[in-house]
C-alpha cells in the first residue's frame, strides 16, 4: 500500500492487517502510551473544507507515534488557485514524510498521489471518506466481536461517507442496504466498485427508496448529513427531499433489537437524526469519533514507519 485515498483500491488483507493494528495500537494507547514509532516524521495536512475531527486526531495520532504534523487551511496553499495540486504536491512533499488532504474533487487528491514523493491519505474528497468508514469498521467491530454476516442500513444521501461506507462493508463480508430519496443514489461507478468487491466478498450491496426496507434486521444503522460540505446551496431542496429519510426511534423498530446507531459527525441534529437516538443507548457515534484516531494511527504507521 503506497497511499490511502479510496477503499477500492486497497485489499481486504491490507484493510484486516490496519483494522488488527488499530486495535493494538489502541490497547496500547490505553495502556500507558504508544511507542514512538513515528519519531522525527512530519504529516503536512492540506484542508480545502472545515474539519474538527480529521484535523486534530490526525494530529493527536501523529503526536501520539512520536512524530509532528503541520496543519494547512483552506486560505493558506490555494491548492489548485494559488499554484497547481501538481506543484503543490512536489513541493510539499519534499518538506514532510506524509501529506493528509482534504479536498472536493476526489481528482486532485488522486493527482497529488501522482506527484508524490511521499505517502497521500485522502481525508475526504467529494468521492470517498476511507478513514471514517474504517474506523466504523472498527467500531463496529468492538460491538459485535466480528464483522462478517452483519448488515448495515444507511440511510440518506448516498454521498461520500456513504460509498466508503458501502466499500468497507463489502471487503468485511457484511451486507449493505441503502435507502436514499430519488436522485440521491450513490455514484454508477463507486456503486460498481462495491458490487464487485461485495461479489468477491460473497455478500450483497442493496438499494432502496424507502427507509423502513433497507433498515429490517439491521445490525446497525448509519446516517450522514443531508447536505455536505459543498452543498450548502442546496440546502432547502434537500430539506424536503429527505424529510422521510431521519433516523428516529420509529425507524430503528425496524432494525434488529440489538441495533446500534451510528453517524460520521457533524450531526445535524433534528434533520437526519433525533437528540433521542444520538444521546440514547444506542449511539456509538462518539465511539466512531474517538476511533477515527486509532484507526488512522494503523495507517500512518503503515505508511509512514
Ligand atoms: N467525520 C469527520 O470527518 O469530521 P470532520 O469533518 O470534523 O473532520
Ligand atoms: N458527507 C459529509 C461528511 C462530513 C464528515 C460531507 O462531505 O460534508
Amino acid at each position: 500500500m503506497k497511499h490511502f485515498l479510496d477503499l477500492a483500491n486497497c485489499t481486504t488483507a491490507e484493510l484486516q492487517d490496519l483494522m488488527e493494528l488499530a486495535l493494538r495500537l489502541k490497547a496500547e494507547w490505553r495502556g500507558g502510551g504508544n511507542a514512538a514509532i513515528l519519531h522525527g516524521k512530519t504529516l503536512g495536512m492540506v484542508f480545502q473544507k472545515p474539519s474538527l475531527r480529521t484535523r486534530v486526531s490526525f494530529e493527536m495520532g501523529m503526536k501520539q507515534l512520536g512524530g509532528s504534523a503541520i496543519m494547512l487551511g483552506p486560505n493558506e496553499i490555494g491548492l489548485g488557485v494559488r499554484e497547481s495540486v501538481p506543484d503543490v504536491a512536489r513541493v510539499l512533499s519534499s518538506y514532510v514524510h506524509g501529506i493528509m488532504a482534504r479536498v472536493y474533487d476526489h481528482a486532485d487528491v488522486v493527482t497529488m498521489a501522482r506527484h508524490s514523493r511521499v505517502p497521500v491519505i485522502n481525508g475526504l474528497s467529494d468521492d470517498y471518506h476511507p478513514c471514517q468508514a474504517l474506523a466504523d469498521m472498527l467500531t463496529v467491530r468492538e460491538q459485535f466481536g466480528a464483522l462478517n454476516g452483519l448488515k448495515l442500513a444507511f440511510v440518506g444521501d448516498g454521498n461520500n461517507v456513504a460509498a466508503s461506507v458501502a466499500l468497507a462493508c463489502a471487503h468485511f463480508g457484511m451486507t449493505f442496504s441503502i435507502a436514499t430519496p430519488e436522485g440521491y443514489e450513490m455514484k454508477a461507478h463507486i456503486r460498481e466498485q462495491a458490487q464487485a468487491v461485495a461479489a468477491r466478498n460473497g455478500t450483497i450491496i442493496e438499494m432502496h427508496t424507502r427507509p423502513q426496507l433497507a433498515v429490517a434486521a439491521a445490525d446497525v444503522v448509519y446516517t450522514d448529513t443531508w447536505v455536505s460540505m459543498g452543498q450548502e446551496a442546496e440546502a432547502g431542496e434537500r430539506a424536503s427531499e429527505f424529510h422521510a429519510f431521519q433516523v428516529n426511534a420509529d425507524l430503528l423498530r425496524a432494525a434488529k433489537p440489538t441495533a446500534v446507531v451510528m453517524h460520521c459527525l457533524p450531526a445535524h441534529r433534528g434533520d437526519e437524526i433525533t437528540d433521542e437516538m444520538m444521546d440514547g443507548p444506542r449511539s456509538r457515534v462518539f465511539e466512531q469519533a474517538e476511533n477515527r484516531m486509532h484507526l488512522q494511527k494503523a495507517i500512518l504507521a503503515r505508511l509512514l514507519a
